[in-house]
């Protein structure tokens, strides 16, 4: 009778081979995606105090998000102010105290002031200007007490500050905004962007920092001509963007679609269905990181809980863009506690 010891052998190395496959595999997908699910600090915590102002920074800090947001544009004299628009009027007072800076167009940009101009601005909660009224109007209260511009620099500092006297690592997320806009005013922001980063230890997908653009062409600039070694995430708005995917992966770490657009149908129980987007990120290797999340604007969700429920596990999102980082990070808490 033949032994069946060979036989057993060969069965034995098959099964250790595909465990091996599979704990590999598992492995690649870790060191791809992103190993847990984040929360980044929309603009600070400007869902209590004005956003991009250090206050609002360091509300958020408090808060414990993985990464803090920094939307970037350029003063005239070339210094990276942490501010939302290309314009001013909608979160300062430069109609009041600069009435004749104002261009054709009745509106007033960030590039035409020099850092001293701007650091004279007072800013506040965000606006609009025809109407002078809130955009939510439970917020911080209009023009109550005093905040000003900064740079990019002085929030990496405060950031980077914070790491050391609380022991703690959190990140930055600094969006280079309208790179279009910018060359055409003579200027290169990613250039001055990635420069600051570098002089302050941000070069590598190590060094606790993700570098976020609309403009595809431009972030794949910023990998392939810049060189960038940093994590970077193509922010996306319209569908037809998605058919784009494998263009992104090529040079992209992550994706950053509006939170809106996943959504394929609600069924009449309120059920939300998603589309395969995020799965379809996750096969490329690509993470995403979704905007923006409000606890004042539900887009018809029954409550903050229940949206983040819908982002983080129905939709699987590897990290969410919140004004309320707070309200985030407490929900992943007692989610990981259960
Ligand atoms: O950058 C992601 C998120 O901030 C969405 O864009 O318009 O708020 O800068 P925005
Ligand atoms: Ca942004």
């Amino acid at each position: 009778m033949k032994s069946s010891k060979p036989v057993l052998f060969i069965f034995l190395i098959a099964v250790i081979g595909l465990y091996g496959c599979y704990q590999s595999s598992k492995t690649t997908q870790k060191m791809i995606l992103t190993p847990k699910k984040i929360v980044i600090a929309h603009r600070g915590a400007s869902g209590y105090l004005p956003e991009h102002t250090l206050p609002a920074k360091a509300m958020a800090y408090a808060m414990q998000p993985d990464y803090l947001e920094q939307d970037l544009v350029l003063s005239k004299d070339n210094i990276p102010i942490v501010i939302h628009d290309i314009h001013l009027e909608t979160v300062t007072d430069v109609a009041r105290q600069f009435p004749e800076r104002k261009r054709t167009d009745g509106r007033y940009y960030v590039i035409d002031f020099n850092y001293e101009e701007l650091k004279q601005l007072n800013v506040t909660e965000r606006f609009n200007p025809k109407t002078g009224k809130a955009v939510f109007k439970n917020r911080f209260p209009l023009w109550k007490s005093h905040f000003t511009l900064h740079s990019l620099q002085d929030e990496i500092e405060m950031i980077q500050g914070l790491n050391k006297s609380t022991g703690k690592n959190i990140g930055i997320y600094p969006e280079i905004k309208e790179p279009g806009f910018h060359r055409k005013e003579g200027k290169d922001i990613s250039k001055i962007v990635l420069k600051i980063l570098s002089e302050y230890g941000y070069t590598t997908k190590e060094d606790n920092c993700i570098l976020q653009c609309f403009d595809a062409q431009e972030l794949k600039r910023i990998r392939q001509e810049l060189q960038s070694q940093l994590f970077l995430v193509q922010l996306i708005e319209y569908k037809e963007e998605e058919t784009h995917l494998k263009e992104f992966a090529a040079y992209a770490d992550g994706i950053g679609p509006y939170f809106k657009q996943l959504i394929k149908k609600v069924d009449s129980d309120g059920t939300i269905v998603f589309t395969s987007f995020v799965n379809d990120c996750h096969q490329l290797g690509l993470v995403v990181h979704a905007y923006t999340f409000r606890a004042d604007q539900l887009g018809g969700m029954p409550t903050f809980e229940a949206l983040l429920d819908a982002g983080f596990n129905k939709a699987n999102l590897d990290g969410v863009f919140t004004d309320f980082p707070d309200k985030a990070v407490s929900f992943l808490r007692r989610q990981e506690s259960k």
